[in-house]
């Protein structure tokens, strides 16, 4: 009570009062709904956060965290609402640093009545495709600053049609930085199974931002991989749903691809045997689609995309309705593009030295309607975003992607990029390239 009326007396305004923060009242359920979850033994993350005396020793990074909105992991630029989103609100922010300030007074009431909850996930309603890794692979990072990135080929079941759920499930928390699923069509599972084959000593192959074998040159443009991104795993993402009532069509004869990337630092035991569960339907309402929203120019001839070694904000955009994106009819043959198309949600994707990338749609009838924006890129945080309300495309329409990088020593050594010296830097697959594409779940 006394500390409530002085408070207000101090604070000295006519606000309500507000009660000096403490761990016991507010923080610790705090920390404990939406930190400890990573932040304890056995998981990545590198701190523990699950004790008075944990936090109190790292309190500088820990407020700073908070307060730049670093963590929770999150990414995205409150511009609209996403479904999922982790952050915490001001609120929840301003009563950690009033707390720090206090000098992280521990208390002795109560606990907060209202505990905050910890973040709703979506998860399956049943499992009933599940595929794993037939024995266990121990990933080495020491080419890439403790990174390995690495691709597992399963052949998809034959009679399942529609995708309308993923989940991955990791074998070793702690060595598990992210996992994407891709499917590749029939007519390309050649090629996966020559990606196999040239690396027999062990299970897999190197790979990084697809499903494409690092360091692979398609014998023509035409030969690209083609894959549709079915969902992505981070630590803190539970499963990727279909919005009701649409799946994914998959082909009869299709090849499941398993991106692994592995943080081997964290970790004396990286080995992992990781397994991916789907959800589908034998049939759907709309049919939905995974489409790489990109400029086929960067792809079709790397050197149009230029990343100077030493450049700092060299930035690359690609604006055009959606008709024009070369491919689109034969990847989505049955998207209607004389009808609205809904984007139900979005990937960001760039490479290491990507610092910002941004997706809007232009609508016809005037407005720019930002769509996601993340204005400080992570290539180890990359998620779909599904905004609350999907992003309805008119014909005509116009959709923009736009990325910033930096090639600056500095930028370098902050990524992990190997070498740190700058060297000049294109479009192309591989780690020490670099990509921007937004990758699109969408019906009509
Ligand atoms: C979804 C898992 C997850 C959640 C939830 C999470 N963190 Fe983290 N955190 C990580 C990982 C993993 C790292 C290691 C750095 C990285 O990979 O970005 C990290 C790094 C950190 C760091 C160290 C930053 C550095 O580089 O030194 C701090 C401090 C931190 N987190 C605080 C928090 C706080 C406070 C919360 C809750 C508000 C929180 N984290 C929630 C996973 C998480």
């Amino acid at each position: 009570m006394w500390g409530t009326w002085l408070g207000s007396l101090i604070g000295g305004g006519c606000a309500a009062p507000v009660a000096q923060p403490t761990w016991r009242g507010e923080i610790e359920p705090l920390i404990e709904a939406r930190c400890a979850g990573c932040h304890s033994e056995g998981n990545l993350a590198p701190l523990s956060l699950d004790s008075y005396e944990a936090v109190v020793e790292a309190l500088d990074p820990v407020v700073y965290a908070i307060e730049s909105r670093s963590m929770p992991p999150w990414g995205a630029a409150p511009i609209r609402s996403y479904r999922y989103d982790p952050s915490l609100t001001d609120d929840q922010i301003a009563a950690v640093v009033a707390w720090a300030e206090a000098g992280a007074p521990r208390g002795s009431g109560e606990v907060a009545a209202e505990a905050p909850a910890a973040v709703e996930q979506p998860s399956l309603d049943r499992i009933d495709v599940s595929i794993g890794m037939s024995d266990p692979y121990t990933p080495n990072g020491s080419e890439h600053n403790g990174d390995d990135y690495r691709c597992f080929s399963f052949p998809w079941p034959s009679g399942e049609r529609y995708i309308t759920g993923f989940e991955a499930v990791p074998g070793n928390l702690a060595s598990a930085h992210h996992v994407a699923a891709y499917i590749v069509p029939p007519f390309q599972a050649e090629i996966v199974a020559a990606f196999e084959a040239s690396h027999p000593e062990v299970a897999g192959y190197p790979c990084y931002g697809t499903a494409a074998m690092d360091g692979w040159e398609p014998a023509s443009a035409l030969d690209e991989l083609q894959q549709g991104l079915v969902g992505v795993w981070a630590p803190g993402v539970g499963a990727v749903r279909t919005p009701r009532g649409t799946g994914l069509e998959v082909e009869p004869g299709s090849t499941l691809v398993v991106q692994m990337h592995y943080y081997t630092l964290a970790t004396d035991d990286p080995t992992d045997q990781t397994a991916v569960h789907f959800q589908t339907a034998t049939e759907v309402d709309q049919v939905g689609y995974s489409v790489f929203w990109l400029d086929l120019t960067w792809a079709l001839s790397p050197t149009s995309m230029q990343i100077p070694a030493g450049a700092e904000g060299v930035g690359y955009a690609y604006r055009a309705p959606l008709q024009e994106l070369p491919g689109l009819s034969l990847l989505a043959p049955d998207l209607d593009l004389t009808a609205p198309v809904r984007i139900h949600s979005v990937m960001p994707h760039q490479h290491l030295l990507g610092r910002s990338i941004e997706l809007t749609a232009h609508h016809l009838d005037g407005g720019a309607e930002p769509v996601v924006e993340i204005p400080d890129y992570d290539f180890s945080w990359q998620r779909f975003y599904e905004p609350t309300e999907a992003v309805v495309m008119a014909p005509g329409d116009e959709l923009e992607v736009s990325c910033v990088w930096d090639n600056t020593a500095a930028s370098r050594a902050e990524a992990g990029a190997v070498p740190i010296e700058p060297v000049d830097v294109t479009w192309g697959e591989g780690t020490t390239d670099e990509m921007c594409i937004a990758v699109l779940y969408a019906t009509n």
